[in-house]
């Protein structure tokens, strides 16, 4: 079979990299999209010093898991005040990069009503106008820099809405691990983990290949490695590079195959539960591994290559990983029961990101 890996968004990587936004907008009107403690932590006067004149229309209210909510005010108001600017830079974490790729994609009628609609039909559709992102994250975990989709969360309808177009494929993705310094121990330890589902969920995947393989198990061999040791060295700036190079291998590897069951069971545990999503995508990995193993002798040999071929050991390893970090790995530790569990399951298994979970087909 031929492997194909398709990834259009110019990535940029290193240490003061967010420089490199000077030259990549010039002669450009552009507007930021940033999250709430970046004034406080002098960002915003630096990016105001670094695009000058040209940053036209800033956005820094961004709230963890962009909802409905509070998302409809911000698009309108956007396209009303700053509809000529040429490009959106999100500068933040997956809460802001994928508030700014709802933000670029533009209604008729300027209203957000009308984008959610669109998305609620779950046909595909052209957008009228849109505008070029730029995706700076300031957390090393999401990966939406270098992926298309965004998740629009409508929590008080336990509903999520997932935006995919292709203007939602960032134009340019800077990897500025400095930007990272300031993520608190927990935001540290959760998008870490975010990062390791990503190249987890590639590999037990109906879509992965030896190319996305290969950013996988790099990602996760650097992840299983380098977090612990970071979360003791938050200010480690070899530490910070490295988990910002692995959860940017893990972005390119989903960018390929999507992502599969415990990303499905996670949007059940983000809505009723109320779990940060890296823990929620993260602590059933150990019981997915299991589930994973034994369905397909290519994906088992990929598994094995980082776990070694004993699927308990693989297991506990992985569960101890995620104990050292304190975070707990049993569906009782969180209040779901057994049954509960079981219909969460079968549930996202049937979810669009299940299906694409390689035990599925068994289920
Ligand atoms: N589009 C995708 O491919 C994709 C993939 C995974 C997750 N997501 C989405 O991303 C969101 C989660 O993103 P996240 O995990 O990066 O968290 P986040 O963006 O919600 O940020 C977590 C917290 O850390 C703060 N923060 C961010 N950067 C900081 C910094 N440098 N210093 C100090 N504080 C900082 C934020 O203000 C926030 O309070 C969810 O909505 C999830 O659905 C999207």
């Amino acid at each position: 079979m031929t492997a194909r890996f398709h990834n259009p968004v110019d990535t940029r990587f290193g240490w003061g990299s967010l420089q490199e936004l000077a030259a990549i907008t010039e002669h450009q009107n552009v507007a930021v999209v940033t999250f709430p403690e970046a004034r406080d932590l002098g960002l915003v006067d630096r990016l105001q010093a670094l695009l000058g004149e040209r940053l036209v229309y800033v956005i820094e209210d961004v709230q963890p898991n962009p909802d409905v909510a509070q998302l409809r005010a911000t698009y309108e108001r956007f396209w009303q005040e700053a509809g000529d600017c040429h490009a959106v830079i999100a500068v933040g974490g997956g809460s802001a990069i994928d508030t700014a790729k709802a933000l670029i994609v533009g209604t008729e009628s300027g209203r957000f009503d009308e984008l959610l609609a669109l998305l609620a039909s779950g046909k595909p559709f052209v957008p009228v106008r849109s505008k070029q992102l730029i995706a700076a994250p300031t957390t090393a975990g999401t990966g939406s820099e270098v992926t298309p989709w965004a998740t629009i969360w409508d929590a008080a309808n336990h509903k999520k809405y997932s935006l995919h177009l292709d203007c939602t494929w960032p134009k340019v993705a800077i990897i500025d691990p400095q930007l990272m310094l300031t993520v608190p121990a927990s935001v540290t330890v959760s998008t870490g983990l975010d990062a390791l589902s990503h190249a987890l969920e590639s590999i037990w995947n109906i879509n992965a290949n030896p190319l996305s393989d290969t950013f996988a198990i790099s990602a996760i061999e650097d992840i299983l490695e380098c977090l612990p040791l970071l979360r003791r060295d938050l200010s480690s700036q070899e530490l910070r590079s490295r988990m910002a190079l692995a959860a940017l291998k893990a972005g390119m590897a989903f960018s390929n195959t999507k992502t599969a069951l415990a990303h499905s069971i996670s949007y059940e545990m983000t809505l009723h539960y109320g779990l940060p999503h890296g823990i929620a995508c993260s602590f059933t990995l150990p019981l997915v591994l299991g589930l994973a193993w034994g369905h397909d002798a290519t994906r088992d040999k990929t598994l094995q290559r980082v776990f070694g071929p004993d699927l308990d050991k693989a297991q506990a390893r992985l569960r101890a990983f995620l104990h050292s970090l304190d975070v707990k790995t049993e569906f009782a530790d969180y209040g779901v029961t057994a049954e509960e569990a079981q219909v969460m399951i079968d549930f996202a298994l049937q979810g669009a990101r299940g299906k694409n979970f390689i035990g599925s087909r068994a289920a």
